[in-house]
C-alpha cells in the first residue's frame, strides 16, 4: 500500500466511526468488532503472526525493531513512535501508567487524525489483535510485574450538557490554566504554545480545542474526559484526575466538547459568553 493510499484508509476509518455511548464505562468498542478488554496471553504463534504483520503495515513507519526509525520515517515531519520506551498518549489508564491492550487496540483501529498514523480499522480484528501482543514485546515495562494491576479511569456519571455545565466548564477551563497551553477560547494559542516539546524531544503544539479535524483521539465528550483525566503521556498534557471531581471533569468536557461543535451546543455564542 502507498502512503497516500494509507492515509486515505485513515480518512475513511475516521469518517465511518462511530463511538457509543456506554454510560459509565469507557467506549470499549471501536468500529464494528465486539471486543472486550481481556486477551489471550500471547502464544509464540500469535508473536511470529503479529511480526509478520507489523513487518509489513508498520515497520515502514515504526522500524523492524520499533524504534520509530523505519524507512519512510525521515521523510515524516512528525517522528512514528520509539515503541521501545513504553510510552502511549492513547490511554484509559492513570497518568504515567502503560496502555491496556484494549487501548492499544483502539489506537492502531482508529489512527491518530492529523497525523501520518493511520487508521488499521480494514485489517482483520484477529491481526490487529496479534499485533498488539507484539509491539508491546519492543519494550521491557510490558514484561515487568510491577507496571501491574493497571488503575483503568472509571468514568463516573456523566452529566448531560446544557448551558449551566457549560458555564461550570468555562470557569474550571480558566482556573486549571488549560488556557496557559490551549489558549483563551481554545484556539491552542494560549502563551506556552510556542516553547512546548515532547519526552522524544519533538515540538508538541497544544490542540485547537476549537477544530475538530485538529484532535488526533477525541470523539466524543467521554474521550475528552478520559483524555485529561489520564494525560497524554510523553507530552505536556497533565493529568486532572487528582484536582477536579468527577462532575466537575464531565462539566470541563461538555465545555471542551462544545467549543468544537458551537452550532449544535452553543446556540453559535462565543466561548466566553459562557464566563460568569
Ligand atoms: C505512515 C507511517 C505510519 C505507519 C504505517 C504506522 N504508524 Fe503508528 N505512528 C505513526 C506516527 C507518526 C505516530 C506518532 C503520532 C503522534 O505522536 O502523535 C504513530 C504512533 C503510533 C502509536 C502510539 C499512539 C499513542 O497512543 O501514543 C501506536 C500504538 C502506533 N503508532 C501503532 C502502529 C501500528 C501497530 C502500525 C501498523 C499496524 C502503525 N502504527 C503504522 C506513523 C505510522
Ligand atoms: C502544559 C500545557 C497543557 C495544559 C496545561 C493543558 N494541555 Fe491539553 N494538550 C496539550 C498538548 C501539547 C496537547 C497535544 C498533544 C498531542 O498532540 O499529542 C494537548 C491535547 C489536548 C486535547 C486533545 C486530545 C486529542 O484528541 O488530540 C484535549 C481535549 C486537551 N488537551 C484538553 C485540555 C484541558 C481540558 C486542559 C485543562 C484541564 C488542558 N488540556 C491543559 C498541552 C496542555
Amino acid at each position: 500500500m502507498t502512503l497516500q493510499a494509507l492515509t486515505l484508509t485513515a480518512a475513511i476509518g475516521i469518517a465511518g466511526l462511530s463511538v457509543p455511548r456506554l454510560g459509565n464505562s469507557i467506549p470499549t468498542s471501536g468500529p464494528a468488532d465486539a471486543v472486550t478488554l481481556q486477551t489471550p496471553p500471547a502464544t509464540a504463534e500469535t508473536l511470529e503472526r503479529g511480526k509478520r504483520m507489523f513487518t509489513v503495515a508498520c515497520a515502514p513507519c515504526h522500524g523492524t525493531d520499533g524504534r520509530g526509525d523505519g524507512p519512510i520515517a525521515s521523510n515524516l515531519q512528525m517522528k512514528p513512535r520509539d515503541f521501545t520506551r513504553g510510552i502511549y498518549l492513547n490511554r484509559s489508564t492513570a497518568s504515567g501508567e502503560l496502555p491496556t491492550d484494549y487501548d492499544l487496540y483502539h489506537t492502531i483501529t482508529t489512527g491518530l487524525h492529523d497525523t501520518p498514523m493511520p487508521s488499521f480499522a480494514q485489517m482483520r480484528p484477529e491481526d490487529r489483535w496479534d499485533i498488539v501482543q507484539y509491539i508491546k514485546t519492543f519494550s521491557p515495562r510490558f514484561a515487568d510485574s510491577t507496571e501491574f494491576p493497571l488503575d483503568v479511569l472509571n468514568v463516573g456519571i456523566e452529566v448531560l450538557p446544557s448551558p449551566e455545565s457549560f458555564a461550570r466548564g468555562r470557569a474550571l477551563y480558566l482556573q486549571m490554566q488549560c488556557a496557559n497551553c490551549h489558549g483563551v477560547n481554545g484556539e491552542g494559542n494560549g502563551p506556552a504554545a510556542e516553547t512546548l516539546t515532547d519526552d522524544f524531544h519533538n515540538r508538541i503544539r497544544p490542540t485547537d480545542l476549537t477544530n475538530p479535524s485538529d484532535y488526533k483521539f477525541a470523539r466524543s465528550a467521554v474521550d475528552v474526559f478520559r483524555i485529561f483525566s489520564t494525560g497524554l503521556n510523553g507530552t505536556p498534557m497533565p493529568s486532572f484526575a487528582q484536582s477536579l471531581s468527577d462532575t466537575d471533569r464531565w462539566h470541563l468536557a461538555n465545555y471542551v466538547w462544545a467549543l468544537q461543535n458551537t452550532d449544535q451546543y452553543m446556540d453559535n455564542q462565543t466561548p466566553a459568553s459562557f464566563s460568569k
